[in-house]
This record gives C-alpha cells, structure tokens and sequence, in this order.
C-alpha cells in the first residue's frame, strides 16, 4: 500500500485531498502494473488545481518548470531505459519511441511552446523542482530495467492526459502555439501501451522473485516530481 496526501494547502492554489490508496497487485503482471500506473496518473490529474483559480504567475510557473523538466530529460532517461533493457522486443519499442522523439525534435516543439506561452523556464523555477528532479536522476542512474520502463510507462501516459490542461494554460496566457500538445495527446497514449509490452517482455528475462516494496519506485519518484511542477 501507499499513499498520498500532497494537497498542497501552503500555495494558496485551489487543493484537493488527495488521499488514495493503491493495492500492489498479486502478482506482478503487466494488468497488474498498467493498474497502479492507472491509478497515479488518475491521481496526479485529479488533483490539477483548477485554471480559474490560478494567477497568471502560477500558470506561468507550471509550464515553465513542466519546460524545465521535460526540455532537456525526457530523451535522456528515455535512453536510459534503452541501456537498461534486455529483451528485442524492449529495445525495439523503445528504440521507436527515441527515433520519433529525435526526428521529430520534441524538445524543440516543447521550447517554442514555453516562448509563445511567455513561460520559458527561470533560475527560480528550476531551483524550485531541482531536489525531486535530483532523485529522479538519481533512480534513472541505477539503469534498473523493470523499475524504469514502468517509471516511462507513468510519464508517457500522464503527459498524455496533462495535454489539455497544459494547452487551457497556454491559451489563458496569450499563446496559439499547440503543436507540443497537440502532438503528444495522441502519440503517448501508443507509446504508454508499448512501455507496458516492453515491461512485459522484460518479466521474461527476470527469474528470481520481483520486490514488492520497490518494483514502483521510478515511479514514485518521478510522481513526486511531478506534483513539484504543479504545487512547487
Ligand atoms: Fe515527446
């Protein structure tokens, strides 16, 4: 069991108890982790404070640190996640997802998001999520196979939810520019489910029993990141 209780009161934002308990599945199959995975992204989304309630600063703030997080990481510990796997099948999928990231260059797509929202990433809003950004890269460092597929399996499925709410941010704040949410409310939804296969792939290179206690622990890590980006 875990649990969650980071309401956020302190920032003055709109906050929401967000006290939830996620069973660990019996046994660790891929229905078993695609359901906890289910359940922190319901978690993380339900508890966005609503845009109305919002400044202009604390919008700006969310997508600059979001910026400052996903712009120059998320194709590093996506290739982190390559080194870390041993099955074809695994590196194969991923393989796809890095090639697209690359070729299509996201990190440029999410960069002129940030400008055209007038929220690119600040000294202060990096320091603000800079300790729960460590102890993600931390855990990405251990190059743990199983922990970190399932930690890019939770990313790849909340930023396809947090699309919207990210794009209603970006217009409150004067911006056109959606070709960054656009793109990635379709393409992660794929890519979450090839996560998932590839985690499933990879149970067939494990033999001894897999840790109950830290099979979730990438993404732990980087839920608490995120909350960061949301309620620094
Ligand atoms: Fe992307």
């Amino acid at each position: 069991m875990i649990s969650n209780n980071e309401g956020g009161s302190g920032s003055g934002l709109a906050s929401r108890n967000l006290s939830v308990e996620i069973e660990l599945p019996k046994r660790f199959d891929p229905a078993g982790a695609q359901e906890y995975i289910k359940v922190a992204i319901d978690n993380v989304v339900s508890g966005l404070p609503d845009p109305d309630s919002l400044s202009h600063e604390q919008r700006r703030g969310i997508i600059a640190r979001y910026t400052a997080v996903l712009e120059g990481n998320f194709i590093y510990w996506m290739t982190a996640t390559y080194l870390s796997v041993h099955s074809s099948e695994g590196h194969a999928i991923i393989e796809d997802n890095l090639r697209e990231e690359v070729r299509d260059n996201h990190p440029g797509m999410l960069r002129r998001f940030a400008v055209a929202a007038h929220a690119t990433s600040t000294d202060v809003d990096r320091t603000a999520i800079d300790r729960e950004l460590q102890a993600v890269r931390a855990f990405v460092a251990r190059l743990a196979a199983l922990e970190i597929v399932l930690m890019m399996a939770f990313f790849e499925g909340f930023i396809q939810r947090f699309m919207p709410y990210l794009a209603d941010l970006a217009v409150r704040q004067g911006s056109h520019e959606r070709e960054y949410t656009d793109v990635h409310s379709v393409v992660d939804l794929a890519h979450t489910q090839g996560l998932l296969d590839a985690f499933a792939s990879e149970l067939s290179f494990v033999h001894e029993p897999v840790s109950h206690a830290t099979l979730f622990e990438g993404v732990e890590v980087l839920r608490t990141l995120i909350n960061a980006i949301i309620r620094p």
